[in-house]
């Protein structure tokens, strides 16, 4: 979310953002290609020029009495609707609002096209799926198809027909408070879920029944911001935009999704949203893409900011000629203002207005908007309370937790033999902080914490207690503050702070077992929220080695959107596991977990560093002078994660063996075929997650020491053995190669690692030959 309004102003937005929909839009009949392109162009043939400019349109709508600062004295949201002039709007989640503006565009309007309603859709609407980062920790990506289609179909059934996500940008520093929203730091895992989330959000095909559109967003290169500070520049090599951020989106386009969102930042001093290069030539020339680009919130304006655009008519040509098809943005658009001026001095041509507004006038058709334009608020109600929905999001919180240690086998615990428990935290009873960043149409009162989750799962047989223990508050307020439903605790005073630290660590003391949920709260994650730390925020390193001083039995949960300094709890605590923001159900996945109901089995989508000084540091770093030095690159700290890719315990155990490779030299045209035995050797039926990884030799540019190039996840009893197989071929083993500025699939010696991490050990190799 972008709008820098002050608070007053957002208050007011409160008052536009409660609500729902839905309706299930029949798939318009005769919706092929040709013939959904043959109905634009004759819609197309009929509109004027401001109305097709106004297709281009997208504002944010904050209710009928919010005025917005800078444009309160334009008309009306309701007359520029009536008279064509906006094509889309977003932020709006109320099923009745969305029909009764929508009906303005369907009575009113000039041509009667509806309007298409967006919204940040990102981890669920009303029933909170865990952050997307959680979701890939699952690398599930069945699971995360599954989730998405759930958040689609409560979208749909308020009216939001278009979800600015999947966010595929890849996150390589966790000073980014957006690396909560991705997938975390690895091309290949990061391409599965971008096509994972738009199978999940569009269905089958961009309009199906009960699903939403979906927008892979921020192309590209966001994630790379200098520094980890939202919003700057981005500055990357060929050679790593196309290997590492572009993979994603490309995956995205190849799944079939029918938009994408252009970024904010500077791409080599290209702003994203002017930027020809990456709009034309690679999204609609290399990779044949044709659906519609909306710009970032504001971002069209921004050209100008960012001293690329001469004026703001300059920056609506430049970002129109770059392929930005539809304009985000709050008050009014640049395009509305200038593009009728431009085409009439030959800046724009009326071919390039109608190119830019066809897909989106198909994209309406597909989803059957002109024929079902509205929702039905009563159906929609059901369709938000379903409790299949929560129960997917409890699993879906299962399956993302990381245990990253279990000492002496302290988990699971054993329901009776603790009677005395003590819940210590400032997030352990914190619902609006269980959910995460990006949600604003829960219930909040539905959102079940750690302490709730312990206090269903004990019942009688245990007394819980709860001490929050310290606090912690962001240095500048953040962005989404007013718009917030969680309550703000009140700021304590240092003898305050001094006294809560106490009571937590007197009730550890009368306790048989201590869980700590310690992390961040969820506002110090998502949009404007990077950080130059990766602390434990406020005292909570205190508290937790004054409560770990007890020497009770401790269990750590983790809530964060980014890894976090826990060198010390690594050392002192003997069970740590990672829930991320882990959704409405967080506390009952949370007591599963922890009692053995549930076994975790996520794996992380990123290393893990052990400060933020060692930040960026992916696993898939190239090989260069002594490596046998390499875990010791700096003097005072090992150059080594805490945590690698792909990490992840269980309370069982499994074993790799019979590592087989079907032929050991291949021409580029073949195949080849790994498989490998993945048995569970332990006592307890759990998942693991059996992951390749190759390594080419040598060729035309130096390669990563370690690439994943696939992953699957089974389940197994124990002593259960299954083979995993895998392909690997030209789609696994080309890259881009800086010296020949393009692709390239080199005959090469490839090395090959099977196993349940990114150091696996289980090795062969086969040779392609020229
Ligand atoms: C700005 C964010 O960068 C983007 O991800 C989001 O979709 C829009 N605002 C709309 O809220």
């Amino acid at each position: 979310m972008p709008f820098r309004a002050n608070l007053c102003f957002a208050a007011t937005l409160m008052l536009g953002l409660s609500g729902m929909t839905m309706s299930a839009h029949a798939q318009a009949p005769g919706n092929s290609s040709a013939a959904v392109e043959q109905r634009a162009d004759h819609l197309l043939a009929e509109m004027s020029t401001q109305e097709k400019i106004g297709q281009l349109s997208q504002l944010f709508y904050f209710g009928p009495n919010v005025k917005i600062p800078g444009f309160d004295s334009g008309p009306s949201m309701e007359t520029q609707i009536a008279k064509g002039e906006v094509g889309s709007l977003l932020f709006i989640t109320d099923p009745a609002t969305i029909n009764r503006l929508q009906k303005i565009a369907v009575q009113d309007s000039p041509h009667h096209i509806p309007l298409i309603f967006g919204f940040d859709v990102i981890h669920g609407l009303r029933t909170i799926f865990p952050v997307p980062l959680a979701q890939a920790a699952s690398w599930d990506p069945a699971m995360v198809s599954r989730d998405q289609s759930i958040a689609a179909m409560e979208a749909r059934s308020v009216g939001i027909d278009w979800a600015f996500a999947p966010m595929v940008d890849i996150a390589r520093d966790p000073r980014w408070g957006r690396m909560v929203e991705g997938a975390g730091a690895d091309p290949y895992l990061g391409a599965a879920m971008a096509a994972a989330q738009v199978r999940g959000f569009q269905g089958a095909y961009p309009g199906a029944p009960n699903h939403i559109l979906a927008c892979a967003k921020h192309f590209a290169g966001y994630g790379a911001a200098e520094g980890g500070r939202d919003y700057d520049a981005s500055y990357i090599s060929d050679s790593q935009l196309w290997n590492v951020y572009l993979p994603p989106f490309h995956a995205a386009v190849k799944a079939g999704v029918a938009t994408l969102m252009s970024a904010y930042m500077d791409l080599n001093d290209v702003p994203a949203t002017g930027n020809q290069w990456l709009l034309q030539d690679v999204l609609r020339k290399d990779w044949k893409f044709h659906g519609y680009v909306v710009s970032d919130a504001n971002a069209v304006r921004n050209l100008q900011t960012h001293g690329f655009a001469k004026d703001q008519e300059d920056a609506a040509v430049r970002a129109f000629k770059a392929g930005v098809n539809m304009e985000m943005a709050i008050g009014q658009t640049a395009y509305d203002a200038e593009l009728s001026k431009a085409l009439q001095q030959g800046l724009i041509t009326s071919q390039q207005l109608d190119d830019a507004v066809r897909p989106i006038l198909e994209m309406k058709m597909r989803l059957g908007l002109f024929e079902h334009p509205y929702v039905d608020v009563a159906r929609s109600e059901h369709v938000l309370a379903d409790p299949a929905h929560r129960t997917a999001a409890r699993i879906a919180a299962e399956r993302s937790a990381v245990l990253l240690r279990n000492n002496d086998g302290l988990l699971p615990l054993h329901k009776g033999s603790y009677h005395n428990i003590a819940v210590i935290g400032p997030l352990a009873d914190s619902q609006r902080d269980t959910l995460g960043p990006w949600t604003f149409d829960e219930n909040l009162n539905e959102a079940v914490t750690v302490l709730q989750g312990l206090r269903n799962a004990f019942g009688a047989s245990a007394t819980i207690t709860y001490a929050p223990g310290a606090q912690m508050h962001r240095k500048f307020p953040s962005m989404f503050d007013a718009l917030d439903r969680g309550k703000k605790p009140p700021v304590w005073t240092p003898a305050q702070a001094r006294q809560q630290m106490q009571q937590a660590v007197a009730i550890a003391q009368k306790s048989d077992l201590v869980v700590m949920v310690l992390g961040e709260h969820q506002n110090m994650s998502g949009e404007a929220a990077s950080s130059d730390s990766l602390k434990l925020p406020g005292d909570q390193q205190q508290l937790l080695q004054s409560v770990a001083a007890t020497g009770k039995p401790l269990v750590l949960i983790l809530m964060n959107g980014r890894p976090l300094n826990i060198k010390w709890a690594d050392r002192h605590v003997p069970a740590i596991l990672d829930v991320w923001y882990p959704g409405s159900q967080g506390g009952n996945a949370v007591a599963n977990l922890l009692l053995g109901k549930a076994v975790p089995g996520g794996k992380l989508p990123f290393d893990w560093p052990r400060d933020v000084g060692q930040v960026p540091i992916p696993y898939a770093h190239n090989l260069t002078h002594e490596p046998q030095n390499q875990a010791r690159r700096y003097w005072d700290e090992a150059s080594t994660p805490l945590y690698p890719f792909g990490y992840g315990l269980s309370y069982t155990t499994f074993a790799f063996s019979h590592l087989h490779i079907d032929k050991s030299i291949i021409s580029r045209g073949e195949d080849v075929h790994v498989s490998v035995n993945v048995t569970n050797t332990g006592k307890l039926a759990g998942d693991e997650v059996a992951q390749l990884y190759t390594h080419q030799e040598y060729g035309n540019a130096s390669r990563p020491v370690r690439e994943l190039k696939g992953f699957e996840r089974i389940t197994l009893q124990p002593g259960q053995t299954e083979t995993v197989q895998f392909t690997l071929g030209k789609e696994q083993l080309q890259y881009w190669s800086q010296a020949l500025h393009g692709w390239t699939y080199d005959p090469s010696t490839y090395d090959v690692w099977v196993g349940g991490d990114s150091t696996a050990s289980l090795h062969t190799k086969f040779a392609v030959t020229p």
